[in-house]
């Protein structure tokens, strides 16, 4: 590696995905963005335009404009995409009101909807997170429109759905807050058992890894990564952003968080997970700073890149770990 090679070509080198969440706005507006999210990086997650609120403006139609300009942005730039996400309970079409349709219109559409989506991009979407956040925080399976129509046979669906229309690509299931071995990465565990054990076409597990505020032990991480892959599954970083309790950040706090990327990158080595996605490129995009009240919980530089586009001390320390 020499001082010129960019985070890209790093993990290039060793065959390794280091990704980011795109907008696909950012993209459209601004070159600076464009350039960073090229040069730096090998693979992107599209932030907001997979989810069903942005692609259904109405019951029957698709509106893929966005996600279109992003896939075909990565494939010009021989970036891998991470398909995000197909069946959640958040960002669903605000037309959408889940008491107008009984609980076979809704499996039908959820069915109608993953296969049209997986289907589209077929040739350029390898790894989908199926299924996101069906977990709740104390263990117990969120209640969501698709578990109350469906039961916990929504997830068992929503992989054979995606794996019908395409039997090559990964599918994961998504999660936050199930990073490090703990009770809801217990929970987790024991739903993806339970897949596999009804021989759902699961491939893989997303540790979202949203560092805010408490940030989970490096060790325990790769514990935990270990444990999913005894399940022969896959495991990948999927959204990963570093922040402290706002007003609580320590003068060192850069190098802190650069510390920690690195720790995390480490464990991502050590363990042969091969994929680690940065939840926004720059800080001033970060959706910390304009999701719910986060901005006055968390600090406001979360990521790689300052306001200004400049690599901050996480990148070297990233770039640092992947090259050694
Ligand atoms: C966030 C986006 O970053 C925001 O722009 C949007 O307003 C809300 O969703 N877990 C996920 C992501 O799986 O899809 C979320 O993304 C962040 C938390």
């Amino acid at each position: 590696m020499s001082n010129q090679d960019s985070l890209r070509e790093v993990a290039d080198g060793r065959a390794f995905d280091l990704g980011t969440a795109v907008d696909a706005a950012a993209l459209r507006d601004d070159v600076s963005y464009r350039d960073t999210v090229r040069t730096e990086f090998n693979a992107l997650t599209p932030e907001n335009a997979l989810k069903m609120g942005p692609l259904r403006p109405s019951l029957n139609t698709y509106d893929f404009t966005d996600a279109d300009a992003l896939v075909n942005f990565a494939r010009a730039n021989d970036m891998t995409v991470r398909g995000h996400t197909l069946v959640w309970h958040n960002q669903t079409p605000e037309w959408f009101q889940p008491w107008d349709y009984t609980d076979d219109q809704l499996r039908r559409f959820l069915r109608e909807h993953v296969q049209t989506v997986v289907g589209r991009y077929r040739r350029s979407v390898g790894t989908w997170d199926v299924v996101n956040e069906a977990v709740a925080d104390d263990g117990t399976m969120r209640e969501t429109v698709w578990y109350d129509a469906m039961g916990e046979q929504y997830l068992d669906r929503a992989f054979e759905w995606a794996n019908e229309v395409n039997p090559d690509a990964d599918l994961y299931y998504n999660d936050y807050g199930a990073d490090a071995v703990n009770e809801k990465s217990d929970a987790v565990y024991d739903l993806v058992e339970r897949l596999l054990d009804r021989g759902v076409p699961l491939d893989g597990v997303g540790l979202q890894l949203h560092a805010l505020g408490e940030w989970p032990d490096p060790d325990s991480v790769a514990e935990n990564v270990r444990r999913f892959q005894a399940l022969g599954l896959d495991v990948q970083v999927t959204e990963m952003d570093v922040a402290f309790p706002a007003g609580e950040e320590p003068d060192d706090a850069l190098e802190r968080q650069a510390e920690f990327y690195g720790d995390v990158l480490d464990a991502c080595l050590d363990t042969g997970v091969d994929t680690l996605v940065t939840w926004g490129v720059d800080d001033a995009r970060s959706w910390i700073r304009s999701f719910r009240d986060f901005s006055e919980r968390y600090t406001g530089d979360p990521l790689l890149f300052d306001e200004r586009n400049r690599p901050k001390p996480a990148y070297r320390a990233v770039r640092e770990a992947l090259s050694t």
